[in-house]
């Protein structure tokens, strides 16, 4: 958008900020999603869903993701690195990491996110306000001006990246997005190069077909961040492993949230040491012991909890009558 242009557009965003009823960002108190789903049913994304979603068929559905293969294992490396960045809220800091918020609850698959609403950060269903209170103190810009959600699929060969604060790069983009934005620590530098290797390789030649949510293919991701964190310790690079574990805690977070039953306490309880376990070896790397055997260790035991999990599937979140359930006791919507 033309300079001249976006200044008229401003202007007219704050005449319509004044008069609209819309609230602006910074008089909601910071982190209070108020369209969080009710304790019961904690699954976080419920916190982001416009309230006219097919919950349902969202929370029951995989990630439909269109990456394609990286050219050599180094790439490989750094493209599976920022994999598991993009689904991290640990790259935030603030509000946005509090309410468990990662660039894939806003870019779905690396794309858009139609059904994205945060109260005081959304207009519209799919916007964000990138420029809010909520999320950052450095791009407050007093307006309430949030802007379609983009697809990140195909993006990379742009000249500039973002309207609102246009980066000439991916990775300053995403620096800035986490430190300025997000107000996260700043990353170490394998992330961010991990984040840009991502998304330039989101494309749409390597998509795959919807599938539903299985307890396994979510325990694939955290084995694949504990297995990362062998590769990352190979190349001596300590911030990236510890960033991984961080991440592997965050991927069995999400399967914990979906044992969530009463009768289901045995598996939150092998979750919940497993990821005692990831934490002890963030600990050990801090003391610079080796930390082959642990690793090995935990593999097992990560490899070891799926069966159990997947017996007690039916009691889970995983089911999808069981999701019905208990997304309609909670007053969601379920689709047609
Ligand atoms: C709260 C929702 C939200 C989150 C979380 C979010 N984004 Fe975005 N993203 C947006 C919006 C809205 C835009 C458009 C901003 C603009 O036009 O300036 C955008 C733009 C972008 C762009 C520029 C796209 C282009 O074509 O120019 C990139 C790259 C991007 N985001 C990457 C990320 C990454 C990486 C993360 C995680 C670190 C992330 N985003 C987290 C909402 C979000």
């Amino acid at each position: 958008m033309a300079f001249g242009l976006k200044r008229v557009v401003a202007a007219a965003l704050i005449v319509l900020a004044a008069c609209s009823p819309k609230e602006r960002a910074e008089t909601l108190p910071v982190g209070a999603f108020a369209n969080a789903a009710p304790a019961a049913l904690s699954l976080r994304e419920l916190a982001w869903l416009h309230p006219s979603t097919d919950t349902l068929k969202i929370l029951s559905s995989a990630r439909h993701e269109c990456v394609r293969p990286a050219e050599n294992p180094d790439m490989q490396y750094l493209v599976d690195i920022g994999r598991l960045a993009f689904q991290s809220p640990m790259l935030f800091g603030g509000p946005a990491a509090r309410g468990g918020l990662s660039c894939e609850s806003c870019h779905q698959g690396g794309r858009d996110n139609p059904n994205f609403f945060l109260a005081g950060l959304s207009g519209e269903a799919g916007t964000a306000d990138v420029t809010s209170a909520l999320f950052s103190k450095v791009r407050e810009d007093g307006v309430f001006n949030p802007v379609p959600i983009p697809s990140l699929v195909g993006i990379a060969g742009k000249a500039t990246f973002g309207t609102q604060a246009p980066a000439a790069s991916l990775s300053d983009f995403i620096e800035n997005a986490v430190v300025d934005e997000f107000q996260g620590a700043p990353p170490p530098p394998v992330v961010v190069s991990g984040l840009s290797a991502y998304i330039a390789h989101l494309d749409e030649t390597g998509c795959v077909a919807a599938t539903t949510r299985t307890i396994t293919a979510d325990m694939r991701q955290a084995q694949r961040a504990i297995e990362l964190v062998g590769e990352a310790l190979a190349r001596d690079d300590v911030a990236a492993a510890d960033f991984l574990l961080v991440s592997a805690q965050g991927q069995l977070g999400q399967v914990h949230e979906r044992f969530a039953g009463p009768g289901l306490k045995n598996q939150r309880r092998a979750l919940e040491r497993l990821s005692r376990n990831v934490a002890a070896i963030r600990t050990n790397l801090r003391a610079g012991d080796d930390a082959s055997a642990s690793l090995a260790a935990v593999m097992v035991g990560a490899k070891t909890i799926i069966g159990d999990l997947e017996q007690h599937r039916r009691q889970s979140l995983y089911d999808v009558e069981t999701l019905r359930a208990a997304l309609r006791a909670a007053g969601r919507n379920l689709g047609p």
